[in-house]
């Protein structure tokens, strides 16, 4: 092909893709009704666009919440729902994790061996979880907009936007307990605020044991055919008046708006369904610059440092079952972006992503000239937007390699990190030495819980010497240098040393020196070895690296403002969604198998049949309770087999949904719970920067599945008596 024809074809491409598709997209309730709902029901909803949102009364969207934490409710790293009007909520066993972990200890493991509250006493508190209601969401651009102009400065536009969203959340927090938070939408160019109700009482109420609930790790993470029971419960409570409370122990279970019916008819191929969630970031508009620095530099080099890391980590994991329980969760924190990153760039690829989006900026750009007013609003931001991300290409990859080979290269680097506050008091400061050191204190016991000094001296000499080999100079820190011409680059032999030195080697050493600190002894800390790098990372990066970024980055997101409203312009006749940004949406689409690849046809689900296939005792990813096989064997399912008397698992559907989708309550026609949302196919996670129909799959357990674990494995199975499941 020629590249001329190549291009028209391209063109063509995008035309016919420019009306409303069905699957892609994550929509904003309060709008379906002007721009869904019609598609929706054609693709089969029953339901209206009043039964998913409706202020003035009870629908859908009360029986969902987006999960935070104290202190930043408003960014929703996961999503529930409401399973009963007792407040019972379910999410996904990943997003109780944390609060799964912080109840465990070696005797009681409640990550290894699940956790039932066989009565609502034995629910267990989790401080600083909360739990958002939407009570309603309202369009408010031309009050956060009023006064700005074009041609005013980024930093006063900014200003003044910011003066008006804290007026618009004051006024709609006023005389009431609710919180209230603005967000900008399609990069600026729309605003709309969230009214929330907040619970802050958020007990634990049972989980599968992690051979259920993590089942796969990280090995079946991001994979289509799965089989994780990737689910755990818990009990939103409030005052006795209902409204949101701090703990207490006589606070009683939340009595909610609405909750989901639960359906036992399951899903087949074609079937229409939706999720409703917090979806967290997207950023489908980006331009072919954005996205070749993204595929081309920045996620290569980061995926080659955490595949050094991971190796490492591994390699001591498999060595020993200590290290391996301390380093099992940071190292699926690590794996976790770093696999998707990897199937990102390759759907990329596989789209010709960076083909489409030059097509269509070549289209924009010949739309743009085409009369004096467009060329007036949209002529050269193209051709600005490729200077710019010329210029802020190294810093961004001097970036990166600050936060992921320095800051969190090693991870005592992060923790000396939290040392600066304490080494800038002087004798004067006494006072604040004391609530320092205590705060200092109980990191360094959760730290150390987790700590392994030989791994750590891998990481250390590893990604010194990938951050030394990959970064010119002049955005190399200065001890990198250093410790370069000292130890001849012998990184290795460095870390040995700085670690005999080092406070930061065990919590003993950390301890001593914090319990009799005073501040004259801020020269030995500025003395560290760790703390000294720590340190060189961070003037480098506050000096060299972050404000200049930071002034490019200002730059680009003004043009993207204008490209976004260009593109919108240009297509009048196309129903934009707007990126991800952790406020509620709507997903719809339907339940479908894929084509993976050359030959591979994908089905819609699985079942508990592909678990025992997968069992195997020596591998930790797969293997299987004993109670699990037991009632595969016997085919004890109860009320939860399908027709075919399968006990299903998982399925896969086309709704574009990502990270922060977790947990989010998967819905059938008629609005009841048929399973929870919890990750994406490999091959589609791309979806955050270009989705496709054919490819792009979120993926789902079926709450048969979470029903039978309860009912038949669990024995909690008075939990589904306050259930309202329909047959
Ligand atoms: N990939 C899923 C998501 O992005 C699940 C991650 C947790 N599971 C794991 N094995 N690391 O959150
Ligand atoms: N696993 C993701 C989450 O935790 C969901 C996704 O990225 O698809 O939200």
């Amino acid at each position: 092909m020629t590249r001329k024809f190549k291009l028209i074809l391209l063109v063509a491409i995008l035309l016919i893709g420019s009306n409303v598709r069905a699957d892609e997209g994550m929509w904003i309730p309060m709008l379906l009704k002007k721009y869904n709902i019609e598609d929706m029901q054609k693709a089969g909803f029953k339901l209206t666009a009043e039964d998913i949102y409706e202020v003035n009364q009870a629908c859908l969207k009360d029986a969902v919440v987006g999960l935070g934490r104290e202190g930043r409710p408003f960014r929703h790293f996961c999503t529930g729902e409401l399973v009963s009007d007792e407040g019972l909520m379910i999410t996904n066993h990943h997003c109780g994790y944390g609060a799964i972990q912080s109840h465990s200890t070696l005797e009681r493991d409640y990550l290894k061996d699940g956790f039932w509250a066989m009565s609502r006493e034995e629910e267990l508190a989790n401080e600083g979880i909360t739990a958002s209601f939407l009570i309603r969401m309202a369009d408010v651009t031309d009050k956060v907009l009023d006064g700005v102009t074009e041609d005013m400065k980024e930093a006063d536009r900014q200003k003044l936007i910011k003066k008006h969203i804290k007026a618009i959340v004051e006024d709609a927090e006023k005389d009431t307990h609710y919180r209230a938070s603005v967000k900008a939408y399609f990069n600026g160019n729309q605003y709309f605020m969230a009214v929330y109700e907040i619970f802050k009482d958020v007990r634990l109420v049972g989980a599968p044991p992690s051979a259920i609930g993590k089942f796969g790790g990280d090995t079946d993470n991001w994979m289509w055919p799965r089989h994780t029971g990737d689910f755990s419960m818990f009990r939103i409570y409030a005052g006795k008046d209902n409204k949101p409370a701090s703990y207490a122990k006589d606070n009683v279970p939340l009595k909610p708006k609405q909750s989901f019916k639960i359906s036992l008819k399951g899903v087949n191929q074609d079937d229409f369904t939706m999720v409703f969630g917090y979806p967290g970031t997207t950023t489908e508009y980006l331009t072919s610059y954005a996205l070749k620095m993204m595929t081309e530099v920045d996620n290569p080099h980061k995926i080659k440092i955490r595949t050094k890391k991971l190796d490492l980590m591994r390699a001591d994991m498999d060595a020993s079952p200590l290290v391996r329980i301390q380093y099992s969760a940071k190292y699926a924190g690590v794996a976790n972006s770093w696999k998707r990153w990897q199937g990102e760039i390759k759907g990329l690829k596989r789209l010709n992503a960076i083909e489409k989006k030059e097509a269509l900026e070549a289209k924009f750009e010949e739309w743009a000239n085409s009369t004096p007013e467009l060329k007036k609003k949209y002529a050269g931001i193209l051709s600005k937007m490729k200077a710019y991300y010329a210029e802020v290409t190294p810093l961004s990859l001097a970036r990166d390699y600050a936060m992921e080979a320095g800051f969190r290269g090693a991870e005592t680097v992060g923790l000396a990190g939290k040392f600066k506050n304490l080494s800038t008091f002087k004798k004067e400061d006494a006072d604040k030495v004391q609530p320092e050191v205590e705060k200092l204190k109980k990191d360094a016991v959760k730290f150390y819980k987790n700590f392994n000094l030989p791994t750590e001296k891998k990481l250390l000499a590893a990604t010194l010497k990938m951050y030394n080999d990959n970064i010119s100079d002049e955005f190399l820190p200065e001890e990198i240098k250093n410790i370069k011409l000292k130890y001849k680059g012998d990184f290795e032999a460095y870390a040995e040393k700085a670690f005999a030195k080092s406070i930061f080697a065990n919590q003993e050493k950390l301890e001593q020196f914090l319990n009799n600190y005073k501040p004259s002894q801020a020269k030995k800390l500025s003395k560290d070895p760790v703390f000294v790098l720590s340190n060189s990372i961070s003037f480098l990066y506050g000096s060299k690296i972050a404000p200049a970024y930071g002034k490019i980055m200002n730059q680009i997101d003004k043009l993207q403002r204008t490209y976004m409203a260009g593109l919108m312009e240009m297509q009048p006749e196309k129903v934009f969604y707007p990126d991800a940004n952790s406020t509620f949406r709507v997903h719809y689409g339907k339940v479908s198998g894929y084509k993976a690849r050359n030959a591979v046809q994908y089905e819609h689900y699985t079942t508990l049949e592909g678990i025992i296939e997968k069992d195997n005792p020596e591998i930790f990813d797969y293997d299987v309770p004993q109670k699990l096989r037991d009632l595969y064997k016997s085919k004890d399912f109860g009320d939860y087999a399908n027709e075919k008397g399968e006990m299903p698992v998982c399925f896969a559907a086309t709704n574009h949904t990502t990270g922060g989708n977790s947990g989010s309550p998967v819905l059938n026609a008629n609005g009841e719970l048929i399973g929870l949302n919890f990750d994406r196919a490999w091959e589609g996670v791309m979806s955050d920067l270009m989705y496709d129909p054919e490819i792009c799959r979120n993926v789902s357990l079926d709450i048969r599945y979470v029903l039978f674990i309860v009912d038949k494995f669990a024995g909690a199975g008075y939990l589904l008596d306050e259930m309202n499941i329909v047959k």
